[in-house]
């Protein structure tokens, strides 16, 4: 069995939509789940799941005592959904290959700091584009810059507002996220 690791910081549906997809279809689960937030919607999905969780901060964190805390999680993968900090150093290095992030746009296009979440939906339409989509990449040092494992695309339409957008991806990321992640754990 596979062990997940989730880091996220905010309302959680794509870690819901991980954990209920190998819930029902066996394989992996999650065993651990990091947030930046004290108030992230990610921590009542951890709480009603019985997943054990982490609060990392800023001021306080100790990058060594958090790699020992994920190694001791075993994990085969560790997945950003939706966490908005740039993964410390000390974890990249312990976890070569292992990290997987999701972008709600397609990369190279509306990436870097600063283009997270609606951010990136609202310069989306505001540069009238004609689609959007989703990248799943391996993370590196530089936001939003590793290698592309995949992407899925939508169509946007002259009546799409950031919102519809939104919900359009979030519908993109449930399906494609936990299949790209049974994948990838299939290669390993
Ligand atoms: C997702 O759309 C994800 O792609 C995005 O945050 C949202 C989190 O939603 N991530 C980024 O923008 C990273 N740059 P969720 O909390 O409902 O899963």
């Amino acid at each position: 069995m596979h062990s997940l690791i989730i880091f996220a910081s905010g309302r959680g549906s794509n870690a819901q939509a991980i954990i209920d997809y190998f819930k029902k279809n066996g394989g992996a689960k999650v065993s651990l789940i990091v947030s930046n937030k004290a108030d992230a919607g990610v921590l009542d999905i951890a709480k009603n799941e019985h997943i054990p969780f982490l609060i990392i901060d800023k001021h306080t964190i100790n990058e060594a005592l958090l790699v020992e805390q994920l190694i001791d999680s075993n994990p085969s993968l560790i997945i950003l959904a939706g966490f908005l900090w740039k993964v410390p150093d000390a974890v990249l290095n312990a976890f070569p290959g292992r990290i997987i992030n999701i972008h709600p746009a397609l990369l190279p296009k509306y990436g870097g700091k600063g283009m997270y979440g609606h951010h990136v939906h609202e310069a989306v339409i505001a540069a009238k584009e004609k689609e959007s989509g989703i990248t799943i990449h391996y993370v590196n040092e530089h936001y939003d810059e590793g290698n592309i494992i995949t992407q899925a695309r939508c169509s946007i339409t002259g009546t799409d507002t950031p919102d519809s957008l939104a919900y359009k991806i979030h519908k993109l990321e449930h399906y494609f996220f936990p299949r790209t992640i049974e994948f990838l754990l299939k290669q390993l």
